[in-house]
């Protein structure tokens, strides 16, 4: 069912207090407001444990708003948004205290969205509460961030769990790089452009690289971070994503159903890794100290609240494969880390050679033509090809040479839309294409599980420690060129 773009909500952010309602929900939605996205009526409540009249938590939010927002803040749109904010005292505890909540609800016949913007551990009794009061019913919608648990065992007892209180339809799980502008424009790169759409499969292509590389550390979140490592933070959900959206076949049409479908059958097809193969398909790291943009950092187990013994991985690097038959023989190499040289996420699509090399006699070696997609920053594509140098010898003398586009900068497109702006909108349009279904969770913990059970085998793949500031450890380079290739510089 596709609801009209101008429905009203009744948006109620679970963990308002938080850090990601702070930085990114509520800018993204005081942005919605200025491009005039948001119904008339529609309603934002924050609701959680603290004792706010609506004056306060409104000045709470104003404060978050500016310190968050990447750009100029406007008194005239604050004044609108402001009076669409509401607060809600409520102990997700207590299932009485969810009628307060309900008593709000029912001033106003919106669409109830509540977005769990809270722990793991919070959200039984978030369901809970909604279900006890009745606020289940559709057409209300729920949207859950990740971590949806820490591997498949646990995913499935959240989504058991949420599954006694709401339907799959009414179900929104947020990857952000699902609203990422970047992210969005490959499905129309590799499906509206014949070019690309039929040069897509191991025919043509060689290997296929996909880094999301990061500068920050973990920001303060050793308890967060030490359970999970980047394999559950950053390649079970983020990774994996990209790699379904630049692997899975053409989708019949753009509706969720047909892209999930799409997405889960290339997440049912990835090779396993497991104890037996698992130091020759991956490679995981630790940062310790040193240097980035000319700042000293700390190693990972100096990090506030850390614990000195600590084995979780701050990188990954993984040759993964594919096993159908477009893919068949295509490795794609994933690599991601904490502390890197620069922040940047690419996919780069090594084409395979021209068998024949026409122009041996001058350069006997003809190396691969690429596609560079740039996601972030400054989102481009760049392709690596050979010219004719001008002039009059008699061999043919070439060189390489990059042709490159920025959309976004020659078209003059704003480029500052965020993700949860994005994803924030399609909750309240009702539109689950960009969100994660419970079986894509499921198959990418099926996959992830096995390597981390493995990691944690004695002497099987050691952490390997790399300095802060460079592009990780020396294996992952290892993981490449033992099979003749490179990581793609950063340019
Ligand atoms: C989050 C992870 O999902 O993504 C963080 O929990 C990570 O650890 C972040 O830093 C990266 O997101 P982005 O949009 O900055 O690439």
């Amino acid at each position: 069912m596709i609801i009209e773009i101008n429905q009203a909500c009744d948006l109620v952010i679970f963990g308002t207090k938080g850090d990601l309602a702070k930085r990114k929900l509520l800018p993204a939605l005081y942005k919605l407001e200025k491009s005039k996205k948001i119904h008339d009526n529609t309603r934002i409540i924050g609701a959680g444990r603290a004792d706010w009249n609506r004056l306060e938590y409104k000045k709470i939010v104003k404060t978050a708003i500016q310190t968050f927002l990447n750009e100029k803040f406007d008194n005239f749109i604050w004044e609108k948004f402001s009076t669409r904010l509401y607060f809600c005292n409520i102990d997700v505890y207590e299932t009485l205290h969810f009628f307060r909540l309900k008593e709000i609800l029912q001033k106003q016949k919106n669409i109830n969205i509540f977005y769990c913007a809270v722990p793991p551990n919070t959200l039984n009794s978030i369901f809970k509460g909604l279900g006890d009061t009745s606020l289940n019913s559709e057409p209300a919608r729920i949207v859950l961030e990740k971590p949806l648990g820490i591997c498949l065992k646990t995913s499935k007892l959240i989504n058991d769990q949420i599954s006694k209180y709401f339907l799959e339809s009414q179900i929104f799980r947020i990857d952000h790089y699902l609203g990422k502008e970047s992210v969005l424009n490959l499905l129309a790169l590799r499906f509206a452009n014949s070019f690309f759409f039929q040069n897509w499969d191991n025919q043509t292509i060689d290997h296929i690289q996909i880094t999301v590389s990061e500068e920050v550390g973990i920001e303060d979140r050793w308890n967060y971070f030490d359970k999970m490592g980047q394999m559950r933070d950053m390649v079970q959900n983020h990774l994996l994503q990209i790699l379904t959206i630049i692997a899975m076949d053409q989708p019949k049409n753009l509706t969720s159903e047909d892209i999930r479908e799409k997405k889960l059958n290339i997440l049912g097809a990835l090779k396993r890794i497991d104890i037996n193969n698992i130091n020759m398909k991956t490679v995981r790291g630790q940062y310790c100290a040193g240097i980035i943009k000319g700042k000293k950092v700390f190693s990972y187990i100096e990090e506030s609240g850390s614990n000195k013994s600590s084995q979780t991985e701050t990188f990954v690097a993984i040759k993964v494969e594919i096993n159908n038959k477009k893919w068949f023989g295509v490795p794609f190499y994933l690599r991601t880390g904490k502390r890197l040289s620069h922040k940047y996420s690419e996919i780069v699509v090594v084409f395979k050679k021209n068998p024949i090399n026409l122009f041996k006699n001058s350069h006997l070696k003809l190396s691969h033509n690429k596609l560079i997609i740039r996601l972030e920053p400054n989102p481009n594509i760049k392709i690596d090809i050979f010219n004719k140098i001008p002039g009059l010898k008699q061999e043919y003398e070439l060189e390489s040479s990059q042709l490159e586009y920025n959309h976004i900068y020659q078209k003059n497109y704003k480029n500052s839309i965020d993700a949860y702006e994005r994803l924030l909108l399609e909750s309240m349009r009702g539109i689950q294409s960009l969100f994660v279904s419970r079986e894509e969770v499921e198959e990418a913990w099926k996959w992830i599980d096995p390597i981390i059970n493995a990691w944690k085998e004695k002497n099987k793949n050691i952490l390997q420690l790399y300095i802060s500031g460079t592009w990780g450890p020396k294996n992952s380079d290892l993981l490449l060129t033992r099979e003749g290739r490179f990581w793609h510089k950063f340019q």
